[in-house]
């Protein structure tokens, strides 16, 4: 595991789009796993900045996105496809075709997961995976569990992660209370794996989870037995 300290939010997305544009050049073709949440935002922004520069060419490479609220349609603001379109796909050459995010419509919730897997399978899995961490250490929507979940699959929310989402709706009751997530396996079978962290708030959390006991009732620590794991955050985060 790798954990580079950056001073502050603004210069962890700058390592973070570093190592992203790394993978983009050494492999044009490349999967990326994505995530969204406010903790990618400004490392997004840096790759835009970059492919503007003519620095990034992002026309051979594809996506595949973590997770998806199950309910929201893909034009709904709140939706996971949405937010990547408005914060990353809309700027760059990236082809939409090439951009998965699960089916948060279709409502056969096993053909949604088994979908989603067979598109994770087709593309010979994820080259760099991005993650963010929640703060009850989930990553993806992999909630605290009893066991670590293998493939995609359809959770019920945390009720901490419904109220730590409830501040980009109108209130708390829309909050979808179901998502579709990629699933624990495929998130450690991809080839490396880059977590960002940012913000005083997650201290506890990344220490707990990247230094504490791997349990399921902490998913992101099952990260410590990926052989390819970068950790950028910045000081507030890794200050524990
Ligand atoms: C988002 C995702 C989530 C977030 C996590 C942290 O696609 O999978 O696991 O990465 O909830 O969210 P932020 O960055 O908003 O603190």
């Amino acid at each position: 595991m790798k954990v580079y300290c950056a001073k502050d939010y603004e210069q962890a997305s700058k390592v973070a789009a570093a190592i992203i544009s790394a993978q983009v050049l050494m492999k044009p073709d490349c999967v990326l796993g994505l995530a969204t949440g406010s903790t990618p935002i400004g490392t997004y922004e840096q790759l835009i900045k970059r492919y503007k520069e003519g620095e990034l060419d992002f026309s051979q490479v594809h996506s595949i996105n973590l997770d998806e609220y199950r309910g929201l349609r893909p034009d709904n603001d709140q939706s996971y496809r949405y937010f990547m379109n408005t914060h990353l796909f809309d700027f760059v050459n990236i082809d939409k075709k090439n951009t998965f995010v699960p089916d948060g419509l279709e409502e056969d919730k096993e053909k949604a997961c088994r979908d989603y897997d067979e598109i994770i399978r087709a593309h010979g899995g994820v080259d760099l995976q991005v993650l963010g961490l929640g703060h009850n250490g989930h990553i993806g929507f992999n909630e605290p569990d009893s066991c670590f979940a293998k493939g995609t699959h359809c959770v019920t929310l945390a009720e901490s992660t419904v109220a730590a989402n409830a501040r980009f709706f109108a209130s708390a009751d829309e909050v979808p209370k179901e998502a579709y997530t990629m699933g624990i396996q495929s998130i450690m079978q991809a080839k490396k794996i880059l977590v960002i962290v940012s913000g005083e708030s997650k201290k506890e959390i990344v220490k707990k989870a990247f230094y504490g006991p791997i349990t399921p009732q902490v998913p992101a620590s099952v990260l410590q037995l990926h052989p390819d794991v970068t950790i950028v955050g910045d000081e507030a985060a890794l200050s524990e």
